[in-house]
């Protein structure tokens, strides 16, 4: 949501900037803008839309040669995604430049106390009034780090602020509040971002910045305090992501890429977590095991495509632990009282590590004495910062906003975490627990084998794109699946797609059906209670009903082929273990619609891929 950049180094810094925010575009691209500073002066160039229209406003209007600049690409909040409410944010004389990423809460009072300064508003955003204060409190404090702490001690909200004054040349300065911010430390030369892939192209080593503290930056020097102007400890730390995992590598889309990286990202989410001995060592799980045998609830809060990765995971982790297992909206969370108390594991999924929901939805349930795991993907990010224990899915970068290979790797994290509680809790025996790991260790082989046969999709989405409405359905683990694959069409297709569990069906759904509207059906492994038959039964109903149904079901299943207009098979697993397989077909599909469609499948309209306001 917003990524924000800045350089100050030997190098012209235009163009480390504009490839800065290239690479930063996926957190939000309603505008982008840069500032440079230049003689002394401020020279600034801000267009709404993609990059690609600052670039082109950079060539009509080239900016003066620079060492040192911010920039900014936005998802709007306060203000439409227009030129003016573009960042980065001016004062009126000039002087000063700020971008911004959250929300400041008490902008409303702070804007009103500058209208009657006689200060008069360029733009509709909440940011603006951060560089008037900023102006401002430079005649009280004329150290632009000293001004940045004052101005932050009276801001109100989320914010990560970086800023640079034409009187103070050679010098960033920049605030975190509850959204990211990493410095990027080169040789002579210094960088700013949202996120490592800003810069990792030049350098790899980071300093990560801490809740509530404030960095400067020179072409040589880092200084790091908290608000109040105490020097603060850093954490400096090794990317080790390599350039090529923030590069397309030869596909059309990041989506695709990353839907083929699945087998990669779930064997190095596995990686180190299985001793020879088959037995789990989860040695990131802080929390004290007494504790961890005491847990009476777990209770899993996440978003969107992390929440379908929770709710899957709820049917594991009771299965293999006795424990309930609660799966909850992170919006809904903390507004509706709930019950958390010492002896709850809350366990918090989230890809970015940022989402203002989830974050929030942690903070409750610490206030409330329970233990906290993070589920997460971004190394050093504000949720596993705030938790007592991080189980980090290895995925790599995921720049697609449509996730994908994260939600993969979310479910083997949480099969982890299901398994560890398992072991530690003696609900299931070693053996038992061994043949489990087997399994799990067995997906990215069989996901390779899942994405070897992809080929014919391209085929039916060719045949479907046409449709404007498709239903998902599916049972047990295949509901989840069923939610996710609709979620996948909707983002980046914009079609209406609903999922459903197939037994709700006749309780009203299925008065949607109609001849010809695509059914994608989810068929459990055979022989699993009665489920399998059961979803064989529901492909029936609404293939009497005249929809073409889309099954995916496993290799060798005779019944699953014979009501299916299209057939899609998977390889054998146990039904817990299906969920990995079978969504990268349906994540397939929206891809391939989306690019039919004409659309931007790495950045749908709307959205952003780190939603770091609630
Ligand atoms: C959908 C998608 C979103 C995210 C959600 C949570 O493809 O990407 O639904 O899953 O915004 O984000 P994280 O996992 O970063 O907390």
């Amino acid at each position: 949501m917003c990524g924000i950049v800045g350089y100050v180094g030997p190098r012209p810094a235009q163009p480390i900037i504009i490839d800065g925010l290239r690479r930063m575009e996926y957190r939000g691209y309603d505008s982008a803008g840069i500032t440079v500073v230049a003689d002394g002066q401020l020279a600034a160039r801000k267009k709404a839309g993609k990059l690609a229209n600052l670039e082109a406003e950079l060539l009509a209007h080239p900016l003066p040669e620079s060492h040192q600049g911010i920039g900014h690409t936005r998802w709007a909040t306060h203000g439409g995604p227009t030129d003016a409410n573009a960042h980065p944010h001016l004062s009126a004389d000039d002087r000063v430049a700020v971008v911004h990423n959250g929300i400041i809460e008490n902008f409303a009072t702070l804007r009103a106390e500058l209208a009657a300064d006689g200060i008069e508003f360029r733009s509709q955003t909440d940011s603006e009034a951060v560089a008037h204060l900023l102006r401002r409190q430079l005649d009280v404090t004329p150290g632009l780090a000293d001004a940045l702490r004052a101005v932050c001690r009276r801001l109100e909200g989320a914010f990560t602020l970086v800023a640079v004054d034409a009187a103070q040349p050679g010098l960033i300065v920049a605030a975190r509040r509850s959204s990211p911010l990493v410095v990027g430390v080169g040789e002579g030369e210094m960088f700013l971002a949202s996120d490592v892939a800003s810069f990792i192209e030049h350098t790899r080593h980071a300093i990560e910045l801490g809740q509530d503290q404030v960095v400067a930056i020179t072409a040589g020097s880092v200084d790091v305090t908290d608000f109040a102007g105490r020097p603060a400890e850093v954490r400096p730390y090794e990317i080790e992501w390599d350039l090529s995992s923030a590069e397309k590598g030869g596909f059309d889309w990041f989506m695709r890429k990353e839907i083929f990286e699945q087998p990669h990202a779930a064997a190095d989410t596995l990686l180190g977590r299985i001793d020879p001995d088959g037995r789990l060592c989860l040695d990131e799980m802080r929390i004290d095991r007494a504790l961890l045998r005491s847990v009476d609830k777990i209770v899993i809060i996440a978003c969107g495509t992390a929440y379908h990765a929770g709710l899957i995971a709820k049917y594991a982790i009771e299965h293999w632990t006795r424990v309930p297992c609660e799966v909850e909206l992170a919006s809904e969370f903390r507004y509706r009282d709930p019950i958390v108390t010492r002896t709850t594991l809350v366990v918090a999924i989230s890809q970015s590590g940022e989402t203002m929901d989830t974050l929030m939805a942690i903070r409750h349930a610490r206030e409330q004495h329970a233990a906290v795991v993070a589920i997460c993907n971004t190394n050093g990010a504000t949720i596993p910062r705030e938790s007592d224990a991080v189980i980090y899915t290895h995925a790599g970068p995921e720049i697609g906003v449509a996730s994908t290979k994260c939600f993969t790797a979310q479910i083997i994290a949480c099969y982890l975490l299901g398994l560890y509680l398992a072991q530690e809790r003696g609900t299931k025996f070693g053996d038992e627990i061994l043949s489990l790991v087997e399994e799990l260790a067995g997906i990215p082989d069989k996901m390779q084998a899942v994405l070897d046969s992809l080929e014919p999709m391209k085929a039916l989405a060719l045949d479907l794109v046409a449709n404007k409405d498709f239903i998902f359905l599916g049972r047990h683990v295949g509901y989840p699946i069923a939610l996710e694959g609709a979620l996948k069409l909707k983002e980046i297709s914009y079609l209406h797609a609903e999922g459903f569990a197939a037994g709700e069906l006749k309780h009203g759904p299925i008065a949607l059906v109609e001849p010809g509207v695509p059914v994608f059906v989810v068929v459990p492994p055979q022989g699993r209670d009665s489920l399998h038959d059961k979803v064989i039964s529901n492909i029936q109903e609404v293939r009497a009903r005249g929809a073409k149904t889309i099954v995916l079901a496993e290799e060798g299943d005779p019944e699953a082929g014979a009501f299916a207009t299209k057939l899609i098979e998977l390889p054998v697993v146990p039904t817990l273990f299906q969920p990995m397989l079978a969504i990268i077909p349906l994540q397939y599909f929206a891809c391939e619609v989306a690019t039919l469609k004409g659309y931007d499948v790495d950045q749908p309209r709307n959205l952003a891929k780190s939603v770091t306001v609630e």
